[in-house]
């Protein structure tokens, strides 16, 4: 790939300060490369909802750590996707590492899109990540002792961020993961009760799962003032890949990185030792 005036090649990192973007961007720069950050607060700016935005954050930019915001399963996401992805190549783009969603049919059009664009291309195809408990919006109710969601007693492989930004920064910076999709998951199933204790017993603190309906959901979150279109998005989210069609493992991991992924004990020990989750 070609390099910038610094002799660098410049790679923009969508949500950059977010959960896995922060820790893309933290590598990079570990590595002496110079990640731009792309969301609504980075200079230049870069919004998903506004496309006047895209051109300047993508102006010299060689590869991108592509992370759609709020979800790729959400209204919009198919489209927005598809024309920033035009709109990257035609910028001089020559790599996508795009992050998608486990079993979410909506995300399979954008991987598609992506893997069409005539770019090198690499997608993290991800389970859902321990870090909702400690970096989103399952730090409060852990912090309130009660972990209230609708996900009755299927099993999910939680997967660590760490692991993710260690792929996506092996994919932007190795020869060998162009063209991979990697499934990425954590390498045990847990129940969020079996997630619930485990946080527990790292924090020391009582934190259980109480397993609600949808519908009870959807009022908590009405109550939390989260728009109504919103809410049934997130819930269809929730629902849709919480239904059993993601409780296996896979190999990503260790396809990528030739190492077995982070368990949600040493994930729940690691953040408890950081003091979110207050405890001892
Ligand atoms: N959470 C999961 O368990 C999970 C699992 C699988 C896949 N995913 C995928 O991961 C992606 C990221 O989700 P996440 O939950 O991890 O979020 P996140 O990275 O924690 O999101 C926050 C980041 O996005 C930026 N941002 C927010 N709104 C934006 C907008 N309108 N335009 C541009 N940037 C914006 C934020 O910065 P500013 O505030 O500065 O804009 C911040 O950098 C989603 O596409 C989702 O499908 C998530």
């Amino acid at each position: 790939m070609e390099n910038n005036a610094h002799g660098q090649k410049t790679t923009l990192v969508l949500g950059g300060t977010g959960k896995t973007g922060r820790r893309v961007a933290e590598r990079l720069t570990a590595a002496g490369l110079r990640p731009r950050i792309g969301s609504r607060s980075s200079e230049p700016p870069f919004d998903w909802e506004d496309q006047a935005t895209w051109a300047l954050a993508l102006k010299d930019v060689d590869a991108v750590y592509l992370t759609y915001q709020p979800d790729l399963a959400f209204p919009g996401a198919v489209a927005a996707v598809r024309s920033f992805t035009a709109l990257a190549v035609e910028s001089g783009v020559r790599q996508l590492v795009l992050l998608s969603g486990r079993g979410e049919e909506e995300a399979g059009i954008s991987e598609q899109t992506v893997r069409d664009s005539g770019a090198d291309w690499t997608i993290l195809r991800s389970s859902w990540f321990c870090q909702n408990f400690s970096e989103d919006y399952l730090l409060e109710p852990v912090l309130a002792g009660v972990i209230a969601f609708p996900a009755g007693d299927v099993a999910e492989p939680f997967v660590d961020v760490e692991d993710i930004a260690d792929v996506a920064f092996a994919a932007l910076t190795e020869d060998g993961h162009s063209g991979q999709l990697y499934e990425l998951t954590g390498p045990r199933l847990l129940t969020f009760a079996d997630a619930a204790g485990e946080i527990a017993a790292a924090s020391g603190r009582e934190v259980r799962y109480v397993p609600v309906s949808p519908e009870q959901y959807a009022a908590e979150l009405a109550e939390h003032g989260v728009p109504a279109e919103y809410a049934t998005s997130l819930l269809d989210l929730f629902t849709g890949v919480l239904d059993g069609r993601n409780a296996h493992l896979t190999d990503g991991v260790r396809r990528a990185l030739g190492r077995e992924p982070r368990d949600f004990a040493d994930y729940a020990r690691a953040t408890a030792a950081t003091g979110v989750w207050g405890g001892r």
